[in-house]
């Protein structure tokens, strides 16, 4: 693997054993994109230059000569690296900076570049890190102005990724805005692609849509104010023929949880360009002379091998690259979560009451979610009282409760809300979005606190590392319940304040979790609201949705698996009745597992369900679930069953999920395995029997049988 400069040609190329990434500075300086897919050898860089265009080939030069453009880079139809704005290239501006008077030409060219080992993390948003990497990092200079810009790329030796960056340095003494910042340019020389994005709402998050790309612009995007129910950062862009196993696909993912846009682009020429960065809606950005501005980082994959082999890259990136918190990979405690059963409805005997039951059945985390603070009986008060409700609990002996059982304690915090019914709100209504004189609309009785004010970030931090101090706390879920709008008023700097709100979020959370490093984090916003490579820097784990119908979660994870490993899923048996508790835990398993609902009420049979699961859960989970690879085998989007599957890394054990949705009568249903080592034998929990790698996946698992509705198989192999 490795990044090398030809300078004879001026090419540099990114390579490993997934792809080559190549392009070229032009004789003025421009980056031109050559090649992004399978590796490839040597070639004459002019057999993908030559657009066989004769006319309009010349230009005026300032010195009033008509020239012909000797390098064959015309700035309207050309692969770019970074395109230019304002000039002929319409196809879509990765940036557009406003200088004095007005210019908002922008074209950068070379300066310089350097590349090294190692990959250095960005000093105020979230980042991608790693030893085994190597990056390449080019100063170019715009033609029209004083600033540069810093693009960087990234690439990791056992990925098909690259990690994508760009800085504006303003090195003149005026100000510039920023009307317009991205953090990945991909141009390709085709159009014949589908593109699957991952839309949905609250309760029905990351719907995988695949639709035929056609000429003209398709955005994938939030402008929520935080990276949203309605559409994940995180698309794919794939040839005709891929599906789940085969066939080209490109991939593209952004390391920030506010407002996004993915732009993808067909021109007349066929050309595809994609464009990833903070939504420039709502943004512009004044950097005064001597600063910097910082994107947040894009993420580019690249598979030969269908979507799964998307995944796989995904997947290692975000677990061995991203995610900060140290025990990352360890088997995490069976988690109770007290929200489902008892919402805010509890005092401290009830509570006692489900510690007691949780520990029955199993949970080594009990974590007491919303309610515990301020006068936290109705969800319209208390938000930023982050004071115990003693007059409602007693912390203290629950948590003492939690310990005699052996059990941790996790609780519940929303930091980045407030309610206007609450003792901060009275003290300080200056600290919510929104000037008071017009109208705001409230969402669950709530207001955004404003994290773009370091006042507020160090009040929060004060106030969580009290609680955090004063008592024994091992996990924190961090939930945000509402989107974000409204920043109305005499704010100077509107079109800052959505990036300035999700920097100091981060901000907050880069101090806790210094301070706590031991505090295992669950993000939370409604659910999968704020599934993202942001979030997951700081968590490892996300609640995946609010809904927990184990059927409607058959969609919500097979979806969020695309992008994101089952390491990272937050996912629990629940109370809803439509299933058995065994049958929802198969579900809960593919995903950090954990239970939530009422335990007092459980019958002794569904407790022996739920501790049957749990057992499944210490042999496997580790190396199989969290660690281990995944295969999507059948896709509930496209048919009546959902399934996958997941290996531990040496092949060794695997654990199989299959749901059929609809009632089906007998029918031949062999379901074919991957990733397994052919030559390895494998016993199986399905009949019992022992059969070769090869046999399970060229011949598969005989599910030929009657199946009823909403019917779930487990099944384990072990090599024998
Ligand atoms: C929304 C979350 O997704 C739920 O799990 C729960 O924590 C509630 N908020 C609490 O208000």
């Amino acid at each position: 693997m490795g990044i090398s400069y030809d300078e004879q040609n001026s090419i540099f190329r990114l390579e490993n054993d997934f792809f080559s990434y190549i392009f070229q500075i032009t004789e003025k300086g421009i980056l031109r994109h050559l090649y992004f897919g399978g590796r490839i050898g040597e070639f004459d860089p002019s057999s993908l230059t030559d657009l066989g265009w004769d006319w309009s080939r010349t230009y005026l030069d300032a010195d009033g000569a008509e020239k012909i453009y000797a390098d064959n880079y015309y700035n309207d139809r050309s692969l770019a690296e970074a395109a230019s704005h304002g000039l002929m290239d319409k196809s879509g501006a990765p940036f557009i900076v406003k200088k004095k008077g007005g210019v908002t030409a922008t074209s950068f060219v070379y300066e310089s570049h350097r590349i090294y080992n190692g990959k250095p993390e960005l000093s105020t948003l979230p980042s991608t890190h790693g030893e085994n990497a190597q990056t390449l990092e080019l100063i170019l200079k715009d033609i029209y102005g004083e600033e540069k810009l810093l693009l960087s790329y990234t690439l990791f030796e056992n990925l098909g990724v690259i990690a994508r960056n760009s800085v504006i340095f303003n090195c003149g003494k005026e100000d510039i805005v920023l009307e317009k910042i991205c953090s990945l340019e991909l141009d390709l020389p085709e159009s014949n692609f589908d593109l699957i994005h991952f839309h949905g709402d609250w309760c029905l998050e990351r719907f995988a849509e695949r639709k035929p790309l056609s000429n003209g612009n398709f955005s994938v995007a939030s402008n929520m104010g935080r990276s949203s129910h309605e559409e994940n950062p995180f698309a794919i862009l794939c040839a005709k023929n891929a599906d789940e196993f085969s066939g080209e696909a490109y991939a593209f993912s952004f390391v920030y949880s506010g407002n996004f846009r993915l732009s993808v682009n067909v021109d007349k020429w066929r050309r595809t360009r994609v464009l990833m960065g903070i939504n420039e809606e709502d943004f512009s950005y004044t950097v005064r002379g001597g600063e910097k501005f910082e994107a947040p980082e894009g993420i580019i994959v690249y598979s030969r091998e269908g979507f799964n082999g998307i995944s796989h890259s995904m997947h290692d990136l975000i677990r061995d690259n991203l995610i900060k918190f140290k025990n990352a990979k360890s088997l995490r405690p069976v988690l109770f979560n007290s929200w489902e059963g008892c919402y805010l409805d509890f005092d401290t005997q009830s509570i006692l009451g489900y510690i007691e039951n949780a520990a029955d059945i199993g949970a080594e985390l009990f974590v007491l979610d919303d309610g515990w603070f301020g006068r936290r009986d109705t969800d319209s008060r208390s938000l930023g009282d982050w004071f115990v409700a003693d007059y409602k609990i007693n912390l203290k002996k629950i948590i003492e409760k939690c310990h005699s059982l052996n059990m941790k304690f996790g609780i519940w915090f929303e930091p980045e809300m407030i309610n206007p019914d609450s003792d901060l709100y009275r003290a300080r209504p200056d600290y919510a979005l929104g000037d008071g004189k017009h109208e705001r609309t409230l969402s669950r009785h709530q207001l955004v606190i404003d994290t773009a004010n370091d006042e507020v970030v160090d009040l929060l931090f004060e106030r969580m590392s009290a609680i955090l101090d004063g008592y024994d706390i091992d996990y924190v879920k961090w939930d945000h319940n509402r989107n974000i709008g409204e920043i109305t008023g005499s704010r100077a700097e509107y079109g800052e304040t959505y990036h300035r709100l999700i920097l100091g979020t981060y901000k907050l959370l880069d101090r806790l979790q210094k301070k706590y490093p031991d505090i295992l984090f669950e993000g939370c916003a409604s659910g999968g609201g704020r599934f993202d490579l942001g979030m997951l820097y700081y968590h490892p784990q996300i609640w995946t949705s609010d809904e927990t119908d184990p059927v409607q979660r058959l969609f919500i994870q097979y979806g969020t698996s695309y992008a994101y490993p089952l390491s990272a899923m937050g996912s629990h048996i629940s109370k809803n009745p439509i299933m058995s508790y065994k049958d929802k835990g198969k579900i809960a398993l593919f995903g950090t597992y954990g239970i939530e609902m009422n335990p007092c009420l459980l019958t002794r049979e569904e407790r022996d369900e739920v501790k049957e699961i749990n057992a499944v859960y210490k042999k496997y989970h580790r190396d199989v679930i969290l660690n281990g690879d995944l295969y999507r085998l059948r896709s509930p989007f496209e048919g009546n069953y959902m399934s996958l599957m997941s290996v531990s890394k040496d092949r060794n054990k695997a654990l199989v999920l299959f749901a059929n949705i609809l009632k089906e009568n007998n029918r031949y249903r062999f379901l074919k395995l991957q990733g397994l080592d052919r030559n390895k034998k494998y016993s199986n929990s399905l009949d019992g029997k022992i059969y070769g790698g090869d046999y399970y996946m060229q011949v598969g698992l005989n599910l030929s049988v009657w199946l009823d509705e909403f019917k779930t198989y487990l099944v384990v192999l072990e090599e024998a």
